[in-house]
């Protein structure tokens, strides 16, 4: 079998590190990348075609792995000549993978869920063509939603609703407990009942916020446009509260 990469960055590297199989050959192109992407292509064990075309018509498995900024167009570009199947990882909205799946035969909904490079990432996939893909269970967590293309980025999609708007009234939280001079109570009354890990969970969940907020709010403005038909109270006032 071969899994072929458009994209060969964190995840497609720790996929290769992960899918070890010597029934399965994975290849990828250089075609137009980066010197810091060709570098990580030439240190991994993995085949190098001329073009990505050629990597889209050999592969049984496609992987769309690059960033949601491309993945339509990449859809667009290669699609057409992806015989297998196509999986899109790319952290994309719902509108987004149903205008994929009108460019693409076998496409496959697909996301990753925590860290790639944690210990236990889990694989999300829906779709009819995704039980083609449950033999990947072998080398990685892989469950499948539904048949449903859509499924899994609208799971996406709510999981951000809850993270990110809790995020933001962590951060409120935390202002008024350092306000009140009372942050490390704060935390440590939560602690009784929210779990031993919750202040560092939530002290890094701040940062990355904080760090991030520019990309956060536009996830959030993702989140409202996507649900404009329900009345999001909460999300809306996050996304108030990161704007500040
Ligand atoms: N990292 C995670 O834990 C994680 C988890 C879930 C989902 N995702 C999603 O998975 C995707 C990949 O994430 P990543 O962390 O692997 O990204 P990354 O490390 O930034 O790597 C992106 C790779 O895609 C390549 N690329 C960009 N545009 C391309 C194009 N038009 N054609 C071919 N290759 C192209 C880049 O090459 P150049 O260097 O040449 O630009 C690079 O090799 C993203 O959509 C991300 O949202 C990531």
């Amino acid at each position: 079998m071969i899994i072929g990469f458009i994209g060969f960055g964190k995840v497609s590297q720790n996929l290769v590190k992960l899918i070890s199989s010597d029934n399965i050959k994975f290849v990828t192109s250089a075609e137009n990348r980066s010197e810091k992407t060709i570098e990580k292509i030439n240190n991994s064990n993995i085949q190098t075609l001329d073009t990505f075309k050629d990597v889209a018509i050999q592969s049984d498995i496609l992987i769309s792995a690059n960033s949601p900024k491309t993945a339509l167009n990449v859809a667009k570009e290669y699609g057409r000549y992806a015989k297998g199947i196509y999986l899109d990882l790319n952290n994309i909205s719902p509108d987004t993978t149903f205008e994929i799946n009108g460019h693409v035969d076998n496409l496959v909904d697909g996301a990753i869920v925590g860290k790639i490079d944690s210990a236990n990432p889990i694989l999300y996939i829906s779709g009819e063509n995704a039980n083609e893909l449950l033999f990947l269970n072998d080398f990685i967590k892989t469950t499948k939603i539904s048949d449903r293309i859509g499924d899994v980025s609208i799971l996406k999609l709510l999981r951000s609703t809850y993270t990110k708007t809790l995020s933001a009234l962590l951060i409120e939280s935390q202002e008024l407990a350092k306000d009140n001079n009372l942050e490390k109570e704060f935390f440590d009354i939560l602690t009784l009942t929210e779990g031993e890990d919750f202040k560092e969970k939530s002290l890094s969940r701040i940062s990355n916020t904080l760090n991030n907020s520019k990309r956060k709010s536009e996830e959030l403005e993702e989140i409202i446009n996507y649900f404009n038909e329900n009345d999001l109270v909460m999300v809306k006032a996050a996304l108030k509260k990161l704007n500040q």
